[in-house]
């Protein structure tokens, strides 16, 4: 299976830097031929995890999983007072829809991965490390299982490795199927044996009552990678990459209505939203026009094309712009009332009728709720059972506010973040197209065609 695309000349590839190039193989002989392990054997010879973890601060990395919780930080708050074991855990669930770009580097560029993670378990010293790998990446846990074997047999993993006197064994376990294992606390319980139900935070913070209740660091497959990056050169040279609070590359995996999806890297606020969806994907399908975007995974709020945003440029001056002219970084997305999450870009085109797209996804949430606490497990079922009503034509104008009552009734009110990923897209939905709910509501009552015949149907 060959790699999708090739680098476009405003990528900046680090993190995919070798997939995709000509030859390349996911075995250790071929990474190690492309200078992989080099970083590792660097950091093991320096031997001072302590500066690392510094390293890391400096470098200035937003975790990729969606919450952008800088890493350095993270692993600051690892309780090391309590004298228990530290665990260093990988989450490659990679279940929020849109999202696909964790297991491009499982598939074509494993080592790089259990590079990062020995290094990152190192700099932490972690006793022992997990990669959670979503259930339905059979292909993927079987290529990690191999590159272990091989990287053991190069004194990688292991005891004593690089004579360092640093032991770590990396276990590859498969989640059976929950998008709430995503969520780390979920994902740990998932490992521990357990029903895959996040836990409540406090007192359950993974720095200090993670997995086995010990301190544990819970990391993104991409953030992994981007601090093996940052120890490759230097916490300082990173954090110069891309926009400052949001430094070096982000992996951009763009889906929906647009002529050539795709992964693109590219460096922090270096491409605009117009730049990647119409310069390094093709643009709208032929004889569409872009008509939204839900800018990093389905948890996110959606945002209009023909609106415009007040946003700071370089120099902290306000401006105001159409969508298409926003920089791709967290600072911009968020001025402009979303987010860049998981940097999973959905793209609906004016063939898209909003309100279908929305019970698509108040559907999976719904099915995707664990169920322990009330507000998502009756309001996502309340949201998704209104959306369907209204797509069914049984709809009243009332409805769109009990929607959004529902949605802001639930954010805040939970154990999870799963609340807020359910609840942000309707909001941002009713916020942005309300007239066109109002419009879907009426031509179905009055058995009018509808004005969207194209729109992909409802699953
Ligand atoms: C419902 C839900 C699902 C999630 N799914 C994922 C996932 O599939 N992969 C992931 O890395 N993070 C996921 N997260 C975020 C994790 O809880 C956590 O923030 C992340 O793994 C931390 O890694 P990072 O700091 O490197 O981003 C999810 C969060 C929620 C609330
Ligand atoms: S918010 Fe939803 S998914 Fe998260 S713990 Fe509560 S019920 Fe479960």
């Amino acid at each position: 299976m060959a790699f999708p695309n090739i680098a476009h000349p405003k990528e900046t590839r680090v993190i995919y830097k070798r997939i995709g190039t000509p030859d390349y193989t996911p075995d250790i002989d071929c990474y190690i031929r492309n200078g992989g392990y080099e970083t590792l054997k660097k950091i093991m010879a320096a031997g001072n995890p302590a500066a690392l973890c510094s390293e890391i601060e400096v470098a200035g990395i937003k975790g990729r999983g969606g919450a952008g919780f800088p890493a350095g930080m993270k692993w600051k708050f690892l309780d090391r007072k309590s004298g228990k074991p530290i665990y260093f855990v990988v989450n490659a669930d990679e279940s929020e829809p849109g999202t696909h770009k964790d297991r491009w580097i499982i598939y074509y560029d494993p080592h790089e991965l259990i590079e990062g993670i020995v290094a990152c378990s190192y700099a932490t010293q972690a006793k022992q490390a997990f990669i959670f790998i979503r259930g339905e990446f059979v292909h993927g846990a079987q290529i990690l299982e191999k590159a272990i074997e091989e990287a053991r047999a190069h004194n990688f993993v292991g005891d004593n490795i690089l004579g360092s006197g640093f032991n770590l064994e990396i276990v590859v376990h498969r989640g059976a199927g929950a998008y709430v294992c995503g969520e780390e606390t979920g994902l740990l319980e998932a490992l521990e044996g357990k029903r895959g139900q996040p836990r409540i935070k406090p007192p359950y913070f993974p720095a200090v009552l993670g997995l086995y209740n010990c301190p544990t660091v819970v990391n993104n497959v991409e953030t992994v990678c981007q601090c093996l990056n940052a120890f490759q050169m230097g916490g300082e040279a990173y954090s110069k990459i891309g926009v400052k609070g949001d430094a070096g590359t982000r992996v951009l995996n763009v889906s929906g209505l647009v002529s050539k999806p795709g992964i693109f890297e590219i460096a922090t606020g270096t491409v605009t939203v117009g730049e990647l969806l119409n310069d390094m994907c093709g643009g709208p399908l032929p004889g569409r026009k872009f008509k939204a975007v839900i800018p990093g995974g389905s948890s996110m709020k959606p945002l209009r094309f023909d609106e415009k945003y007040k946003i700071k440029d370089a120099d902290g001056n306000e401006k105001e712009v159409f969508l298409e002219d926003v920089p791709l970084d967290a600072a911009s997305l968020m001025a402009c009332g979303s987010s860049i999450g998981t940097g999973g870009m959905i793209v609906f085109d004016d063939s898209v009728e909003m309100i279908q797209a929305l019970a698509n996804l108040n559907a999976f949430y719904k099915h995707e709720s664990c169920g322990q606490c009330t507000p998502c497990r009756e309001g996502s079922m309340w949201t998704a059972r209104i959306s369907k009503r209204i797509c069914d034509g049984n709809g009243d104008p009332e409805d769109i506010d009990t929607l959004k009552s529902v949605a802001d009734t639930i954010c805040g009110r939970t154990i999870c973040a799963h609340g807020e990923g359910m609840a942000w897209p309707i909001q941002g939905a009713i916020a942005k197209f309300r007239d066109e709910y109002l419009e879907s509501i009426r031509w179905r009552k009055a058995g009018e065609n509808s004005p969207f015949p194209n729109c992909p149907p409802l699953i």
